[in-house]
């Protein structure tokens, strides 16, 4: 009888690379620490993506997202963008709704709108910050994150996505604030919470309501917490993480 070999799951090949490179630890350095050099990074950084998905992507994308980074300066890298925009198109083929944990402004929420086509959208956010950075929500060591950061307009948000249908906009704490939506399944979800406490809480609640071939996808797993936060989630659940090209890890039900 022959054996069949299965591929090693992505994690375990991830974890047995080496620690951070001298790369990795002075730009974390610059961009956490010194940050007098982020916007020109980032500035830079944005126009290369750009540069590099016009030669691959359509022109009507590449419009879309260009639009909302000049009308919303967005954290996520524009390749993070694409992802997002390009999944929930996807998932917006099965049964189910959206959401977002982490609206801030409002514009990795404006492209999953783009893209959902007539299912329902829910968005949570605080609108006050982040609540619940710990001592583990850092930077290879370096704390960047603070209790606050990230306070957005709530009114001003909800203008920016007025233009959609089957779109709420709910305020509070996740997930005390999602008892709202605890009778709903999902297709797509994306969490942009930054923090190891509110990305673990967000993966517990929307796994078991996620349809089948559901995804959650989530931002920041170079973060120290919201990496911690994804390997206790798939210890726990047997869920596979798979990692995007920058930040984001993918999770499929
Ligand atoms: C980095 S911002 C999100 C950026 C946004 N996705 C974008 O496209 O620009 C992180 C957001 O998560 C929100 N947040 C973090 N933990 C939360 C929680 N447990 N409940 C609700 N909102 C939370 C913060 O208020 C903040 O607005």
């Amino acid at each position: 009888m022959s054996t069949v070999t299965l591929p090693q799951p992505v994690a375990a090949l991830e974890s047995s690379s080496p620690g951070p490179s001298g790369f990795k630890l002075a730009m974390n350095w610059v961009i956490y620490r010194l940050r007098i050099f982020t916007p020109l990074i980032r500035y830079t950084l944005h126009q290369l993506q750009f540069v590099l998905m016009s030669w691959y992507r359509k022109p009507a994308d590449m419009q879309l997202l260009r639009t909302i980074y000049r009308e919303r300066r967005p954290l996520l890298q524009p390749l993070e963008s694409f992802n997002i925009l390009a999944l929930a198109r996807a998932q917006s083929q099965l049964d189910g709704d959206m959401a977002e944990v982490g609206v801030y402004q409002g514009s990795s929420a404006r492209m999953i709108c783009t893209a959902k086509g007539t299912h329902h959208f829910w968005g949570f956010d605080t609108f006050s910050g982040l609540a619940d950075v710990g001592e583990q929500d850092t930077h290879n060591g370096v704390k960047f994150f603070r209790a606050g950061h990230f306070a957005a307009d709530y009114e001003t948000t909800s203008a920016y996505l007025k233009d959609f249908d089957n779109v709420r906009l709910v305020k509070g704490f996740f997930p005390e604030s999602a008892g709202c939506a605890a009778e709903r399944k999902f297709s797509f979800v994306h969490l942009d919470v930054d923090t190891y406490g509110s990305t673990l809480a967000s993966m517990r609640f929307f796994w078991p309501r996620l349809v089948d071939r559901g995804i959650i996808i989530t931002h920041d797993a170079h973060s120290d917490g919201v990496a911690s936060a994804i390997a206790e989630f798939t210890a726990e659940t047997g869920a596979r993480a798979i990692s995007s090209a920058c930040s984001q890890v993918i999770l499929i039900r």
